[in-house]
């Protein structure tokens, strides 16, 4: 009897499809779940080249790309736009997008029609919301994984006390945990732990049945997420204490634009290899149709008659 097909696991096999199944794995065996936020196509693809597992198309799109302060104005519209783009760019990490403040909280109707969207229009595999079990409950029983958030969650930081860690009396670590475990029982296939202190982290993760990925939390968690912005260090503002920064794109960005402007400036670029041709007989012919003869035509920086 012949047995079945294996999977490919030779090192050049393509990476397949990260599962919600996976990520249960890779907890279960102990492997750290690596996943980022991405909000553009280039970015995609860089995460899909880097081998991440999950990529979350954040709310913080708001103050990384779009210019708002805070995560609160921005809107479905722009997150799907950005989410529809990062699918496009995507094939094996999974793809959260997170649902924008004000468009799941109301009922469990709007959390449902939203999350819908995100899955329908953008490609998403799976939403994200902060705190709100009963939401999330409410979109799992209509079809789409969530990953439930806790701890410091930015759309209603002001209600927390500001951008500050969380849980650091054992009454707020309680209710961090309480909230921890409404996710769960909700039906959350992961949940994300921010800016927690680690010892509670330690404490709370024996409770946890489900992958939880830390940002700021500490490092018992089954994985860590950072924003792409702030460990490529894309922009040059506030990094919160958790953020180790990998690379400074920004630097490299502001080089080589600088040299551009200077090459501009000095008539260094655009250089003969930059330059279309044409053949020599459709040069002379065209010269030939000019009102002004070409060889009247002096050039001095930007064209002049003679
Ligand atoms: O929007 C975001 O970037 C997030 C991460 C911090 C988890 O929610």
């Amino acid at each position: 009897m012949s047995s079945p097909p294996r999977p490919d696991s030779s090192p050049d096999a393509p990476r397949r499809p990260v599962t919600l199944t996976k990520l249960g794995e890779k907890r279960a065996l102990g492997e750290p779940i690596v996943m980022v936020t991405a909000y553009d196509h280039p970015s995609a693809k860089v995460a899909e080249a880097a081998g991440v597992d999950v990529v979350l198309v954040g709310d913080s799109a708001a103050n990384n790309v779009l210019g708002y302060t805070d995560t609160v104005p921005v809107t479905v519209e722009e997150l799907l736009m950005l989410a529809a783009a990062v699918r496009r760019g995507l094939r094996t990490p999974l793809l959260v997008g997170d649902l924008p403040f004000g468009s799941y909280e109301a009922s469990d109707e709007q959390a449902i029609g939203t999350a819908h969207r995100f899955v329908k229009e953008a490609g998403c595999d799976a939403v994200k919301v902060e705190g709100s079990a009963e939401r999330a409950r409410a979109i799992v029983r209509a079809g789409v994984p969530v990953m439930g958030h806790v701890g410091l969650t930015p759309q209603t930081a002001t209600a927390l006390g500001g951008y500050r860690a969380q849980g650091r009396t054992a009454e707020r670590a309680r209710a961090v945990l309480d909230e921890a475990l409404a996710l769960q029982e909700a039906g959350c296939f992961a949940i994300v732990f921010e800016a927690i202190p680690a010892d509670v982290t330690d404490v709370i993760m024996g409770e946890m049945e489900i992958p939880v990925i830390g940002i700021g939390a500490g490092a018992s968690t089954d994985g860590q997420v950072l924003v792409l912005h702030d460990l490529l260090g894309i922009h040059a503002g506030f990094q919160p204490k958790f953020v180790k920064r990998y690379a400074d794109v920004r630097g490299e960005m502001l080089r080589g634009l600088e040299a551009y402007a200077e090459d501009v400036r000095t008539r260094a670029f655009p250089g003969p290899q930059h330059a279309y041709g044409i053949a020599p007989e459709e040069l002379t012919r065209l010269k030939q149709q000019l009102p002004v003869p070409a060889d009247e035509v002096r050039w001095v920086g930007r064209r002049q008659r003679a």
